[in-house]
Order: C-alpha cells, then structure tokens, then sequence
C-alpha cells in the first residue's frame, strides 16, 4: 500500500470507528507504519471524526516528527508496541467504553481480565491482554511498562485510560479493537454469571488456524 492510500485508509477507519461511538471528542489516536519505515500518527487533540489525510503527522523511523500537524501526545505509547512487536504495522488506542471500563476494576486477573468468551477475540486478539498500571496520558514512563507487556501481548488496558492495539495491518488493528470493544461487553454482562469459556484446546485451534 503506499503512502497516499495508508493516508486515506486511517482516516476512512478512524472516522468509521468515531462515527460508531468507539471514540468522542478528541480521544483516541492511530498511527501506521509506511513503506519507508517511517509512521503516520493522529495530530494531538484532533477528532478521529474529522481527520485530514494531508495534515497527519509523519515521523522518520526513530520516531521524530518530520511534516504535518504536531504528533499525538502518546507517540511512545506506539513507539513501543512497534519496538516490542516487529510484525505491527499499525497501533490503535481509544478510549472506548467497555474495555476502559473494564480497565477500572480493581477485581480482576491483570495478567489477562477477559477470559476466551468468543473465537474472534482470541482470533483478533490474542490469548493473554494485560492491564499496564496507570500513567498520565502523554507520560514517557508508560514507554517500558508497555513495551515490557506488548513482548507476548498484542493489545493491553491502560488502566483507567483505555485499550491499545496493534495489528499487522491498519485494518487488522482497527478489527481488533472492535472485538475487543465487543468481548469487553459481553464480559462486562456475564462476570457475575458463570459463562461457559472456550477451552484451551478451543483457543489452540483457533490460534494455529487463524493466529
Ligand atoms: P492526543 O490527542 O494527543 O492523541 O491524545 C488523545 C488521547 O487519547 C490521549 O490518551
């Protein structure tokens, strides 16, 4: 894909997902890995709703702002699923309801808070999603925190802050944050009920056929 359509895709996605209500206001942020190496990401304190493919910022390899509007505030919130994940091309972050509401209960596993309800949230996400401790949004200390959870993870809860989630592709990252979104619900509807969980075989076959 060059340059020009990665441009349009994320702001088809991203106004896509605000349109739905995955993001409000200016949360959330997107950032793709183009053909040189080098990123797009969201301009800080822009709408998803309403982004412009000409003013997205761009950043050299090392992660430095070359052209466009000023960068997100969470580039190293990116910087370190790409570092950590050699196969991401694109990192998505929001703010979306269930899951950040999933990331303020103090009462579950933080090593993996939603259990295998779904094949496509094993199949988008993965077997295990941390909650990474809290840190201000835009704080450089969140850098290793995240990067030390992205290793075998390919999504993480900020806690009290919202989801991050990488994919090989823009659209594979914007998919996984859907059904994460999704599984976060039906999570948040049956935590008090005894739901039947996929089984570990169930999530193996899953992960070596779609994985
Ligand atoms: P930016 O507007 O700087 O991207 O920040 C939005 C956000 O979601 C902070 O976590």
């Amino acid at each position: 894909m060059t340059e020009n359509q990665t441009r349009d895709l994320l702001v088809e996605l991203a106004a896509s997902l605000f349109a739905r209500g995955f993001s409000v206001g200016s949360a959330g942020n997107i950032s793709a890995r183009l053909p040189d190496g080098g990123y797009l990401i969201t301009p800080t304190n822009s709408s998803l709703g309403r982004l412009d493919p000409a003013r997205l910022s761009r950043l050299d390899p090392d992660f430095r702002h070359v052209t466009g509007d000023p960068p997100s505030k969470e580039v190293v919130m990116h910087r370190a699923f790409y570092r950590a994940r050699a196969d991401s091309g694109a990192v998505v972050h929001l703010h979306s309801t269930q899951a950040t509401a999933v990331a303020c209960l103090p009462d579950v596993d933080h090593d993996n808070p939603i259990p295998p309800l779904t094949p496509y949230f094993v199949m988008r996400v993965g077997r295990r999603m941390p909650i990474v401790r809290y840190f201000r949004p835009g704080d450089a200390a969140m850098e290793p925190a995240i990067h030390g959870a992205a290793i075998d993870a390919r999504a993480v809860l900020l806690a009290n802050h919202g989801p991050v989630v990488s994919g090989k592709t823009l659209t594979d990252a914007v998919y996984a944050a859907e059904e994460l979104e999704e599984a976060a619900k039906l999570y948040l509807m049956l935590r008090h009920a005894s739901p039947r969980l996929l089984t570990a075989g169930q999530v193996d076959e899953l992960l070596n056929a779609f994985g």
